[in-house]
C-alpha cells in the first residue's frame, strides 16, 4: 500500500483539498504542519491518482508530492481518520465505528461522504431547519449521507443522484444498510436538468451549482460546496436565474452553504 502525500500552503489548503477530494472521493488524510498542510492519499499502486492531475488539483498551493511504502497498520490508520459524526440529532459513524440506536452508518467505499467534510454537515444544519416531508432531491449524492439524513428527517419519496457510478453504487448499498427507502440514478447535471422535487439539497461545487436547471421550479434549495468567498455570487445567481431567495447562509471553515427559498 502506497501512502501518497501533498504537500500545499495553508493559506490555499481548503482550495486544494476540494480539488483533491475529486481524486480521492474516499478521503483524504490531514495533517497539520503549521503554514503547510498535508493531504495523503492512500492505494494500491496502479489505483492512485497520476502526478500531473495532482499537481493541477494542487494548483499554486503546491509544495511537493511524496510517496512512501506503508506497513500492515494501513487499515487501521484508515480507520482512524473515519470517526462518527455528531450533526444536530443525526450520528453518523463508519461501520466499524461503536454503534448507538439511530445511527446512520455510511461506508465510505470509493465515494465522497462520511458526513465529516464542512459542506455536509453544513447542509445538514439546514435540512433541520426544515419543515420534513415531501420529496427531496439530493443532487451529487457521493456516499448517499445527506439523501439517508433526510429520509431519517421525515423528507420522501427520494431520489438521490450521481454521476460516478461508484457514488451511485455506494448509496444504494448504504440506502439497504440504513434500511431507507430511495430512487438511486446515475445523472449528469451538467446535461440533464433535476427532476422535479419542491425540496432539492446539492452539496457540489461552484461552477456545478451555476450551471444547474431543473425540470420543475424547486421550492427551496440547499446549496453548498461553495467557498465562502464565492457564496454571494451564488446568491445573486440563484435569485436571478431562478427566483430564489437566500433565507439563510451557514459557514464552516471556508465552506459556506445557503437555504434558498422561493419567492
Ligand atoms: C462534494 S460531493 C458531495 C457528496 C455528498 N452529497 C456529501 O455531501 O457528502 C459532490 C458529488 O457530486 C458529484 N458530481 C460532480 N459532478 C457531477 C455531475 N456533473 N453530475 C452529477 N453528479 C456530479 C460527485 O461525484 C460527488 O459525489
Amino acid at each position: 500500500m502506497i501512502r501518497l502525500a501533498v504537500r500545499v500552503r495553508r493559506e490555499d489548503a481548503e482550495v486544494a483539498l476540494a480539488e483533491l477530494i475529486a481524486l480521492a472521493p474516499s478521503g483524504v488524510e490531514e495533517v497539520d504542519l503549521g503554514d503547510r498542510v498535508e493531504y495523503a492519499i492512500y492505494g494500491a499502486p496502479g489505483e492512485l491518482p497520476e502526478l500531473p492531475d495532482l499537481e493541477a488539483a494542487a494548483g499554486d498551493a503546491l509544495v511537493e508530492i511524496s510517496t512512501s511504502e506503508v506497513a500492515d497498520d494501513w487499515a487501521e490508520r484508515w480507520k482512524a481518520f473515519h470517526e462518527p459524526v455528531q450533526i444536530g440529532p443525526l450520528r453518523v459513524r463508519p461501520p466499524w465505528a461503536d454503534g448507538r440506536d439511530g445511527d446512520i452508518v455510511i461506508d465510505p467505499g470509493q465515494a465522497f461522504g462520511t458526513g465529516g467534510h464542512h459542506t455536509t454537515r453544513l447542509c445538514v444544519e439546514l435540512l433541520l431547519d426544515l419543515d420534513p416531508g415531501g420529496p427531496l432531491a439530493d443532487l451529487g449524492c457521493g456516499s448517499g449521507v445527506l439523501a439517508i439524513a433526510a429520509a431519517r428527517l421525515g423528507f420522501g419519496p427520494i431520489v438521490a443522484l450521481d454521476f460516478d457510478p461508484l457514488c451511485v453504487e455506494a448509496t444504494l448499498e448504504n440506502a439497504q444498510i440504513n434500511r431507507v427507502e430511495m430512487e438511486v440514478a446515475r445523472w449528469d447535471l451538467r446535461t440533464d436538468p433535476a427532476p422535479a422535487a419542491p425540496t432539492v439539497v446539492a452539496n457540489l461545487l461552484r461552477p456545478l451549482l451555476l450551471q444547474l436547471r431543473f425540470a420543475e421550479p424547486p421550492d427551496v434549495v440547499i446549496a453548498s460546496g461553495l467557498l465562502v468567498a464565492e457564496a454571494q455570487e451564488a446568491a445573486d445567481h440563484f435569485s436571478a436565474v431562478h427566483g430564489l431567495s437566500e433565507e439563510r447562509r451557514l459557514e464552516s471553515g471556508d465552506w459556506a452553504a445557503l437555504l434558498l427559498r422561493r419567492r
